[in-house]
């Protein structure tokens, strides 16, 4: 396995067969071994840079019915919320003050925000911070609706694609399609944003075969961002009864990618946060070097329930920044409140 692991390293490729070969036969040692490989690609790339990015989930209303998540459309038992303009402005007035120079503004696929509310939204929040980079991660879009939002201003889109065995996918999105999502992380592409794909870690009848398409999706894609998180049951949902993915899984993952796209901006979630204490630090010890800490104001937050539990303890919360940074320092980081743009992509270009 370690040679394995060597040639990921000095290729940052391997080969579908040889993905399923290292996944399938990881012991403690190379496993230790594989993440001090992706730690040092991460240090060649970003020193001991971790970014933070303020997250805003602006409205958890949602019209599909994802079997994993909680703010699906089926769930009647989700409180719903919405936040207006000025509260979501609020919100970055507030991160602004904090020093986050990045917004993520993520939503359920809500019809309430029609792209001439999400432009006007964004055009609010660019011209009273201009120096701030605004990512939005509201599901799937046109192609003209991707291009409106970014000439209002949208410097990112996240957009994970969840599972890339169409199969699993299918199962997974009742009414919805598998080539539609990869369609949209094309156009987005295209158009010119930094865009950010992912998967979920974990779920029921997922295989390392399921992980290793996912992985060499991502390597074709060359997402500028990649989000993975462990799965997280959600007791309202048709999947509440499955257990957990692990942190450990999701920490091998993470380093892939690290070897496979060394630039890659790569967050340590929330996820993997709410499934043990020292989870995102793992995540950063394995190749992580994002952190989204909330700033969705405190009376809605507990409604923005993806899965259950969802890291909630007061030092989720972006006022608590100090508690933050001092993990972060803590674990040997040093924190970067800067827009913390892709190396490719620096900011002025
Ligand atoms: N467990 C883990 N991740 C989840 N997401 C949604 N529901 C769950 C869950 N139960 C993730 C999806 C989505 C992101 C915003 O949250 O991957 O893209």
């Amino acid at each position: 396995m370690k040679s394995l692991i060597d040639q990921l390293y000095h290729t940052n490729d391997l080969d579908a067969e040889n993905l399923l070969q290292l996944l399938n036969n990881l012991n403690d040692k190379n496993t230790l071994y594989l993440h001090r490989c992706a730690d040092k690609v991460r240090k060649a790339n970003y020193q001991d840079k971790v970014y933070l990015r303020g997250l805003i989930e602006f409205t958890n209303y949602c019209t599909n019915n994802c079997l994993y998540c909680g703010i699906r459309h089926a769930n009647c038992k989700a409180d719903r919320y919405r936040l207006s303009k000025e509260g979501i402005i609020a919100c970055c007035r507030e991160g602004y003050h904090l020093g986050y120079r990045t917004f993520v503004l993520q939503g359920g696929e809500d019809p309430y925000y029609t792209d001439q509310k999400i432009c006007d939204i964004i055009s609010n929040i660019k011209s009273d911070f201009p120096e701030c980079a605004i990512t939005l991660s509201i599901g799937e879009k046109s192609y003209d609706s991707f291009k409106r939002y970014y000439d209002a201003g949208t410097d990112r889109y996240l957009l994970r694609h969840e599972t890339n065995s169409r199969e699993l996918y299918d199962y997974l999105h009742p009414d919805m399609s598998y080539d539609n999502r990869i369609r949209c992380l094309y156009d987005l592409k295209t158009i010119g944003y930094q865009i950010g794909a992912g998967f979920i870690v974990g779920l029921p009848r997922q295989t390392n075969e399921d992980f290793v398409r996912d992985l060499r999706f991502l390597k074709e894609l060359q997402p500028h961002m990649v989000g993975i998180g462990p799965f997280i049951p959600q007791k309202d949902t048709p999947l509440g009864r499955y257990p957990s993915g692990t942190v450990d899984k999701t920490c091998i993952l993470l380093s892939m990618i690290r070897l496979l796209l060394p630039k890659v901006l790569l967050p340590a979630t929330t996820a993997l946060g709410t499934l043990s204490p020292i989870g995102r630090k793992k995540g950063l010890r394995a190749g992580a070097n994002v952190v989204m800490p909330n700033l969705t104001p405190a009376n809605v937050r507990d409604k923005y329930s993806l899965y259950d539990g969802k890291m909630n303890t007061g030092d989720e919360g972006a006022q608590f920044l100090a508690i933050i940074q001092e993990g972060i320092s803590h674990a040997g980081y040093i924190v970067d409140m800067s827009r913390g743009d892709h190396l490719d992509r620096q900011y002025p270009i």
